[in-house]
C-alpha cells in the first residue's frame, strides 16, 4: 500500500515584478501520503481532502455511505493521521521569508517542516499562516511537510475531562452520537445530527500555499473585505436609499507594505464590460497586516442586484490595487460583487404600520433595496459529510433546483461549515439570498478567554471573506440558542439561569456583534436563529443588543417561528401552527426514493423496516455512540408510518421492492402535503395582522441517503416535497383552508407581487370519474378577485355542511386561478396560473377510480404527455430511472379526465447515454394499493 509518486504538487505561475517579487507554490493536488503509524497504513493522498476520502480512493475502505459504514468506519476518526507532502523541489533558495498558508485544516493539527514543529491549529473554520523561514533553513535536502491530525472525538473528550474545562448541566447539551462537540471548533454535525452520519472526518479540507518573499516590500493577500453600503448605513436600521454608495475595501496581507502605499479601484459591469468607476481610494490606512480605503459611488449609477424573481442579478467586478510611492502596482485583488442593501427589520411596529392593521409588537422580515418582500425558501445543511467532494458542478445543480423551485432565500444553518466562496458566487449569480449563521447549535458554549479568542478569529475571517457577496443576507449567531437552549437551561438549572444568560450574551452579543459591525456595515446581525427581537441597541453598552427574550405582551407579535410536531393527528390543523412574522424552520421527515436507497443499500435491505434502513434513520438520535439504536430510530420510522396510515391509502403490493418503493413514496406524499398546508398558512399571513413575510422550511437537501426532512435527495433527485413547494411558492396562489372539525372552508388568493393583481378563480366540483357534481354542489363556478401587493384576500367561504355533495368520498373541488400583474421590477404584464384542489375527506377515504393513465414521449420535442382516461388522477407522479438527475416542469399534479398535461424534463446530469427517457413511468394515488 505504500506508494510514493513523483511530485504532482502544482506550482502556480510565479509573479515576477521588476523590483518586488514573491513566489507562491500551491500545495493542492496529488503527491501527498496519508498514513497512520499505529495502524500501519500508508496510502496516496490529496489536498484538499479528508482521510476517509483518501482511504476510499485507495480501496482500503468501502464506500463510507454504504450500508452501516458510518458505524463500521468509526476506527478512522478514532485514530490520528498524518498528511505528508512530497519533497518540495521548486522552492526559492534565497527567499527573505517563507510562509505556509492554510485556508482550512480539519481540525487539530500539529504542523512540521522537515520534522520540526512550526505550529498547531484547533479551528476548522480559520485561516492560518505560519512563518517557516527558520525551519526551512534547517532542512537537509528538499523540504517535506507533515500535517498531523489528531482524533477529534478523542481530543473533544480530553478537553471535557480537563478539570479546568467548564461543565454544564445535562439537559441543554444535545448529544447526537459523539459527545463534547461544544468544546471544539469543528463542524458540529460531524459528531452526528438527526439527519446525518457521524464520520468526524479529518484532513486538510481547503487549499494551502507556500509563499516566499524575495524582497522586503512584497505582499501576499490573505483575505479581502469589500463592504458596499449606503452612506450612513447602520446594520440594524433601514438604509436611506437616496444616499450614495460607499465602497470600503480592506485587504489582509502577509509580508510588508511601504508606508506610503496608496490604493486604487476599478468597478466594471460584468455583463457589459463597461467601467463604472476608476478612482483612487480615500482615507487609506495601514494597521498591522491590513490596508483599508474607501470611495463613494453616486446613488443611482450602479444597476442594483436583486434576488431571483424580484429583478436582475446585476454584478460588478471590483478590482482593488495597492501601489507604492512610485505608483508601481504591488498587488491587485478582484472580487465580483453587487450593489444592494439587505436589511433584517426587527424594529418596533410603527404607528403607520398599526394604522394599516398590522398587529403591535416588532417587525421580523427582510428588506432588499428598501423593499419588503416575501422570503421563500428552505434550510441548507452540509451537502456532504465530506466537503472536499462538494464540487461546483454539484452545487450549480442544487442551486438550479432552488431557483427552479421558486425559492429566493436559503438559511445556511449553523452547525455545518461556513460556505466556500464558490457557493456564494453561485448564489450571487442565481439570486439566492443566503441567511448565514456562525457555527453554533443546540448546546451551551464555553466563554473562557481562549475559546473567545479562537471564535473571534473565526468570525473575523469569515465575515471579511464573504462580505462582498450580494447574496449574503444576514449573520446569525447560532441555531435555536434563544428559543430552545435558554429554556432548557432554565429547566436544568433554574438558580443559575441568569448566569448562563450572561454567558450566552458574552459570546453571542458582547463578542460577536462588534466583530460583525466592525467588518461590515451592510449586514444585519442577530444572536440566534429564532428570537423575539431586541428591545434596544446601544453600541456603547457592555451588552450592545438588549434582547427581548420573553419580555412580550400577548396579542403582539415579535418573532420568527420554528415548528415541529410529530403528532401527525394535527398535521393539517391550522390552529396548531405558530403565528408569527416569519417561519424559519418547520417540517417532518420522509423516506428517499427507491432509486436513492439503491445507491446505499444491498438488495436484501430494501424493505421499510430492515435493520439498515432503520439504523440509517437518525431521528431520533441515540444520544450516545451506541450503534444499535433501534429504540430511537424505530420511533422516527413509526412517526412516518402512522402519518401515512392516518391520511393515505396503505401500500399493498405483492413485490417486496415495489411495496418498499410505494411506502417511501407515501411518506413523501404526507410530507409534501403537510409542508404545503403550512406554507399556504404562512403566506396567507402576509395579509393578516401578523404580517407574515417568510417561509423557509426544513430542509432543502440531504447529506446522505436516509430518511430526513429534505426535499432533494443526496444525488439531486427531487422528492414530492420540492415539486409541491415549487408549486406553492409561485407568486400568486389559490389556497383552500378546510377545517375538518368544523367543516368551515375558505378559499384565499395570496400574492407576493409588489402591486395589485387581478384575476379570477374557477371553482369546479367533480366526482372522481371527472363528471361535474350537479349544481356545482352549491358553489359559485367562478370568483373574481383583486389582491393587493404582498397580501392575501378571501374569495369564498362556506361550510361543507351547506354544500350539496352527494358523496363526500367521491368529490373533488378543482380550483383554477388566472391572474394578471407585474412581476417586481418588470415592465411587462405577466399572466399567472395556479391549480389547487380540495377534498372534504382525507385521501385514504376517497373512492378512487383507476385513472387509466396514458404516458407518451415525443422524442422530437423531448416532452412527456400524460392523460387520464379513466378517472381523476391525484398526485400524478412522473418518475425517472437511476443514472439521470433532473426534474420535470411539474409533478405530483391533479389531472382531470379529458385534460392532457405536457411536461419537459430538465436533465442536470445523465449517465445513461440518453436512454433514460424510456425508463420514465407515471403513477398516481390509485396505483399505491394495486399490483
Ligand atoms: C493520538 O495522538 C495523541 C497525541 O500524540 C496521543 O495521545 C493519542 O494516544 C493518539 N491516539 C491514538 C488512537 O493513537
Ligand atoms: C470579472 O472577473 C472574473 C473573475 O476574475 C473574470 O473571469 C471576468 O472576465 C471579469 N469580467 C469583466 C467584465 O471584467
Ligand atoms: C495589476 O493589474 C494591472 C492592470 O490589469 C496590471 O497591469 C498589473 O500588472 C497588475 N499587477 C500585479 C502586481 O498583479
Ligand atoms: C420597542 O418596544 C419595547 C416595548 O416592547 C420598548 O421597551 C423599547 O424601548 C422599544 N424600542 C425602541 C428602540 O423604541
Ligand atoms: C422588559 O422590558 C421593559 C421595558 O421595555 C424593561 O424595563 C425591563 O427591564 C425588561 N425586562 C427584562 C427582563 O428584560
Ligand atoms: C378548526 O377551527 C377551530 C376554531 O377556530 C380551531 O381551534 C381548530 O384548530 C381548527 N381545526 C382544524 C382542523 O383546522
Amino acid at each position: 500500500m505504500h506508494l510514493r509518486r513523483k511530485a504532482a504538487l502544482v506550482a502556480l505561475p510565479v509573479l515576477l515584478h521588476p523590483v518586488l517579487a514573491q513566489k507562491v507554490v500551491g500545495l493542492t493536488g496529488d503527491g501527498w501520503t496519508v498514513s497512520s503509524k499505529a495502524l500501519n497504513i500508508s496510502v496516496p493522498g490529496k489536498l484538499p481532502s479528508q482521510v476517509h476520502l483518501d482511504l476510499y480512493a485507495a480501496k482500503v475502505i468501502d464506500d463510507p455511505y454504504h450500508g452501516l459504514n458510518d458505524f463500521h468506519q468509526r476506527w478512522i476518526c478514532n485514530n490520528n493521521w498524518t498528511y505528508t507532502s512530497h519533497p518540495l523541489t521548486d522552492l526559492s533558495a534565497n527567499a527573505k521569508s517563507s510562509w505556509l498558508v492554510f485556508n482550512g485544516l480539519d481540525t487539530f493539527t500539529t504542523i512540521e517542516v522537515c520534522g520540526q514543529i512550526i505550529g498547531t491549529t484547533d479551528n476548522q473554520f480559520r485561516q492560518y499562516a505560519f512563518d517557516i523561514s527558520m525551519a526551512l533553513e534547517s532542512c537537509k535536502g528538499d523540504p517535506t511537510l507533515d500535517l498531523n491530525f489528531g482524533s477529534a472525538p478523542e481530543i473533544a473528550d480530553a478537553i471535557a475531562n480537563d478539570p479546568d474545562s467548564e461543565q454544564w448541566p445535562y439537559g441543554p447539551q444535545q448529544i447526537f452520537e459523539f459527545p463534547n462537540r461544544w468544546y471544539i471548533r469543528k463542524e458540529q454535525s460531524d459528531f452526528g445530527w438527526d439527519w446525518g452520519p457521524a464520520f468526524a472526518p479529518a484532513g486538510p479540507w481547503r487549499d494551502a500555499y507556500l509563499v516566499q518573499f524575495k524582497n522586503e516590500e512584497s505582499v501576499y493577500v490573505l483575505n479581502t473585505d469589500l463592504d458596499i453600503f449606503r452612506k450612513g448605513q447602520i446594520n440594524h436600521l433601514a438604509p436611506d436609499q437616496s444616499q450614495p454608495w460607499v465602497v470600503n475595501a480592506s485587504i489582509d496581507f502577509l509580508g510588508s507594505l511601504p508606508q506610503k502605499s496608496s490604493m486604487t479601484i476599478e468597478i466594471k459591469d460584468v455583463e457589459s464590460g463597461k467601467t463604472l468607476k476608476t478612482s483612487s481610494l480615500e482615507d487609506v490606512s495601514i494597521s498591522r497586516q491590513t490596508i483599508t480605503g474607501c470611495v463613494t459611488v453616486d446613488a443611482n449609477t450602479p444597476n442594483l442586484w436583486w434576488p431571483s424573481g424580484l429583478g436582475k442579478q446585476n454584478l460588478y467586478n471590483v478590482t482593488v490595487s495597492i501601489q507604492d510611492s512610485k505608483q508601481q502596482t504591488l498587488v491587485n485583488v478582484t472580487r465580483r460583487t453587487g450593489f444592494r442593501t439587505i436589511f433584517l427589520n426587527r424594529l418596533n411596529i410603527t404607528d403607520d404600520q398599526l394604522a394599516k392593521g398590522i398587529a403591535p409588537g416588532a417587525n421580523w422580515h427582510f428588506e432588499v433595496n428598501g423593499r419588503e418582500f416575501y422570503a421563500k425558501g428552505s434550510n441548507f445543511i452540509p451537502p456532504d459529510a465530506f466537503w472536499p467532494r462538494v464540487t461546483e458542478e454539484r452545487m450549480k445543480q442544487l442551486f438550479n433546483a432552488v431557483v427552479a423551485g421558486n425559492q429566493n432565500m436559503l438559511r445556511v444553518w449553523a452547525s455545518g461549515a461556513y460556505l466556500p466562496d464558490f457557493i456564494y458566487d453561485i448564489a450571487d449569480e442565481q439570486g439566492v439570498l443566503l441567511w448565514s449563521e456562525f457555527q453554533f447549535s443546540d448546546a451551551v458554549y464555553p466563554s473562557d478567554e481562549t475559546f473567545l479568542e479562537n471564535v473571534a478569529a473565526e468570525v473575523t475571517y469569515n465575515v471579511r471573506r464573504v462580505n462582498h457577496h450580494p447574496s449574503l443576507a444576514l449573520w446569525a449567531g447560532g441555531n435555536e440558542l434563544e428559543s430552545l437552549e435558554l429554556p432548557l437551561i432554565q429547566d436544568a438549572a433554574p438558580d443559575r439561569y441568569s448566569f448562563y444568560v450572561g454567558e450566552y450574551e458574552k459570546l453571542f452579543i458582547t463578542l460577536i456583534l462588534p466583530l460583525v459591525y466592525e467588518n461590515s456595515r451592510s449586514i444585519s446581525y442577530m444572536p440566534s436563529s429564532t428570537n423575539n427581537g431586541f428591545l434596544y441597541i446601544d453600541l456603547s453598552a457592555p451588552i450592545p443588543m438588549a434582547e427581548r427574550y420573553d419580555n412580550t405582551t400577548s396579542g403582539h407579535y415579535y418573532s420568527d417561528t420554528d415548528h415541529y410536531n410529530y403528532d401527525s393527528s394535527v398535521a393539517f390543523d391550522f390552529g396548531s401552527y405558530p403565528v408569527g412574522r416569519f417561519a424559519n424552520e418547520f417540517g417532518y421527515h420522509s423516506m428517499p426514493s427507491l432509486q436513492t436507497w439503491q445507491q446505499a443499500l444491498d438488495p436484501e435491505d430494501l424493505h421499510f423496516n430492515s435493520s439498515t434502513v432503520v439504523l440509517r434513520n437518525h431521528h431520533y438520535p441515540p444520544g450516545t455512540t451506541d450503534t444499535h439504536n433501534f429504540k430511537n430510530s424505530s420511533k422516527g420510522m413509526g412517526e412516518m408510518t402512522v402519518a401515512v396510515e392516518r391520511y393515505y391509502p396503505i401500500p399493498h403490493k405483492h413485490d417486496s421492492v415495489e411495496q418498499f418503493s410505494a411506502w417511501c413514496h407515501a411518506t413523501q406524499l404526507f410530507q409534501a402535503d403537510m409542508y404545503k398546508s403550512q406554507i399556504m398558512f404562512y403566506r396567507r399571513g402576509s395579509g393578516m395582522p401578523e404580517r407574515q413575510l417568510g417561509s423557509l422550511y426544513w430542509q432543502l437537501e440531504d447529506i446522505w441517503q436516509a430518511p430526513t426532512w429534505a426535499g432533494i435527495e443526496y444525488d439531486g433527485r427531487w422528492k414530492v416535497l420540492h415539486y409541491v413547494a415549487r408549486d406553492i411558492y409561485q407568486p400568486i396562489i389559490v389556497s383552500p383552508f378546510w377545517n375538518y372539525t368544523t367543516g368551515d372552508l375558505s378559499i384565499y388568493v395570496t400574492s407576493d407581487l409588489w402591486e395589485t393583481a387581478r384575476g379570477w378563480v374557477n371553482l369546479t366540483w367533480v366526482d372522481l370519474s371527472g363528471k361535474p357534481i350537479p349544481g356545482n354542489a352549491g358553489t359559485p363556478p367562478s370568483k373574481q378577485f383583486t389582491v393587493g401587493a404582498l397580501n392575501a384576500t378571501k374569495i369564498y367561504e362556506t361550510n361543507t355542511a351547506k354544500l350539496s355533495i352527494p358523496d363526500k368520498t367521491n368529490a373533488v373541488l378543482v380550483l383554477s386561478l388566472t391572474a394578471r400583474g407585474h412581476l417586481p421590477n418588470s415592465q411587462t404584464v405577466s399572466t399567472f396560473a395556479h391549480r389547487n384542489k380540495v377534498t372534504t375527506v382525507f385521501p385514504n377515504k376517497l373512492s378512487l377510480l383507476d385513472p387509466k393513465l396514458l404516458l407518451s414521449h415525443d422524442s422530437a420535442t423531448g416532452t412527456f404527455t400524460v392523460e387520464a382516461k379513466g378517472g381523476i388522477s391525484l398526485y400524478t407522479w412522473l418518475d425517472y430511472p437511476a443514472g439521470v438527475v433532473g426534474y420535470f416542469d411539474d409533478n405530483a399534479f391533479t389531472l382531470v379526465p379529458g385534460e392532457k398535461k405536457t411536461v419537459r424534463f430538465t436533465a442536470q446530469k445523465d449517465e445513461t447515454g440518453r436512454t433514460w427517457a424510456q425508463g420514465v413511468t407515471v403513477r398516481s394515488l390509485w396505483d399505491q394499493t394495486t399490483n
